[in-house]
């Protein structure tokens, strides 16, 4: 691994939900494991009033429930955290930001660190834009900062609401930091499975050559869940499953599945491939939306065999909600490896099933050797890729079945990750934050990747807003979906890999 340079990490939100689940368990497992810089401080900014001990005391006991590494025993718990600082502060004005930078100058001083600063939003999207004005206003991005040392900027998603205000949140920070300083989160290119698509494709002689319209017939990608929204109507209602998965994870998904071989393995080359990719998304018209969309809103029904309440009836959800908990689209990539080869994406809430997976389907056989019998039991040949859980790939064929006559059976060839490695991986965000203080930006999203899937994704939204609604709820939590969803992909003759 390599070493990092000595870093002050700056939290905006750091009294919330993200910062306590996610960032903080991986900012300690990565010191834990040594892969942390060895000279570091990090400044709590948040709203919530607490001095540094209170603060301390939540990142704690957050880390005893969320991090990877757990017990934590007080005596590491206190090297780490000697270096947690916390800043009651307010998102608007400008006084807290100019405290932040007398309070980052006196701490640098003190412990000797040059100002290699990342500044991490896990606020609410709404201050977003306060914070970068602030951080500007207050030249936490000067010569003074600036100097022989680097300063970056993390966002995490939402990015923007549609594709005008995504592009408009752009133009803010790409006025105060430069694109290469700049890291837009989506969790989903931490995971190892995501990065284990591109070396599946790219460093194995036996796959890419079958990975075209030639042989393959379609693609599935799923991201489903069993959980409901939780709590986070406040967000969710806003965004939906359209907004909240489609046009982040399941764009990357997609990218990640049907890119060009980059020339490097690199930030810019792997960007470049997948913009072009995205571009290639043939756009969809009105009636495209209405032929090849749907969306959904859960019911009551069960999960894990107890009752659930419908997503109108949640804590803080409006009873007349017409927020989109599922989502399930069909599109073609206009390009000359795929041209002709349908992409079914869905994910939702609430489903019968909590997995992640690319489901591949090739070319039916001209002709069977062996009959019907041959042709049916087989359909078609398949890799499965599980992103989550029970990660792994599966190769799925026709065999002979024991005995005299030639009776063909389809088996699995599996890889495992456990049983392969025998290791945990980390989790998505140590590797993020670990490539944030790297200062390696190939598993971050660039301005125009994530304004063309915008333009994508928000071509259905405004397609679904001039559409009537459909009569929500429409599944049953605990289900599949809506079936107008499996109607999506059985008029075509095929079905979900459920
Ligand atoms: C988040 C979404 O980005 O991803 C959540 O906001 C969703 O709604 C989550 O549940 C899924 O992440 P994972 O890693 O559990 O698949």
């Amino acid at each position: 691994m390599a070493e990092l340079e000595h870093s002050i990490i700056v939290i905006f939100g750091a009294s919330g939900d993200l910062s306590h689940i996610k960032i903080f368990p991986a900012l300690y497992s990565l010191w834990e494991e040594g892969f942390f810089p060895d000279n570091f401080f990090i400044v709590g900014f948040a709203r919530t009033r607490f001095d540094d001990d209170g603060f301390r005391k939540t990142i704690f006991d957050a880390l005893n429930v969320n991090c990877r590494k757990r017990p934590i025993t007080d005596e590491d718990f206190l090297n780490f955290s000697s270096r947690i600082f916390y800043l009651t502060s307010q998102y608007e004005g400008a006084e807290s930001y100019a405290e932040l930078g007398r309070f980052i100058n006196l701490k640098a001083k003190e412990y000797n660190i040059p100002k290699n600063i990342v500044y991490y939003l896990s606020t609410p999207p709404s201050v977003y834009m306060n914070v970068i004005d602030g951080i500007n206003d207050a030249g936490l991005t000067g010569e003074d900062f600036k100097k022989d040392n680097f300063s970056r900027i993390v966002i995490e998603k939402p990015f923007g609401y549609d594709y005008e205000s995504a592009r408009d949140l752009n133009s803010k920070i790409l006025s105060v930091f430069k694109e290469k300083e700049v890291y837009r989160i989506d969790h989903y290119l931490g995971k190892e499975t995501v990065q284990n698509i591109f070396v599946f494709r790219f460093s194995n002689a036996i796959f890419e050559p079958v990975w075209n319209n030639k042989y393959i017939d379609h693609v599935q990608i799923s991201s489903l869940e069993s959980i409901g929204v939780g709590f986070r109507a406040g967000y969710f209602d806003k965004a939906g499953v359209i907004r909240d998965m489609m046009q982040n994870h399941m764009m990357q998904l997609l990218s990640a599945v049907a890119i060009e071989p980059p020339a490097l393995f690199d930030a810019d080359d792997i960007r470049n491939e997948k913009a072009k990719l995205l571009k290639s998304i043939r756009p969809l018209s009105l009636n495209d939306v209405r032929k090849y969309t749907v969306r959904g809103q859960y019911d009551r029904g069960a999960e894990g065999g107890k009752p659930v309440v419908s997503y109108k009836e949640e804590e803080g959800i409006p009873a007349n909600s017409i927020t989109d908990t599922y989502a399930a689209l069909k599109l073609f990539i206009d390009n000359y490896r795929w041209a002709g080869v349908p992409f079914y994406l869905r994910s939702g809430k609430r489903l019968k099933k909590h997995k992640t997976e690319i489901a591949v389907y090739f070319k039916k056989l001209p002709y069977s050797l062996y009959g019907k019998d041959g042709i049916e039991k087989i359909k078609q040949n398949s890799i499965i890729i599980t992103i989550q859980p029970n990660e792994g790939i599966s190769i799925n064929f026709g065999a002979k079945a024991p005995g005299f006559k030639v009776d063909v059976e389809p088996v699995n060839m599996v890889f495992n990750y456990k049983s392969s490695f025998k290791l945990s991986p980390p989790d998505a965000y140590e590797r993020l934050i670990y490539d944030i203080i790297l200062g390696d930006q190939t598993l971050f999203a660039r301005y125009d990747d994530t304004l063309i899937a915008w333009q994508f994704i928000t071509s259905v939204m405004n397609g679904w807003a001039r559409m009537e609604t459909p009569s929500f709820p429409n599944y049953e939590a605990g289900s599949w979906g809506p079936v107008e969803a499996d109607r999506l992909i059985t008029e075509d003759g095929r079905s979900w890999n459920n």
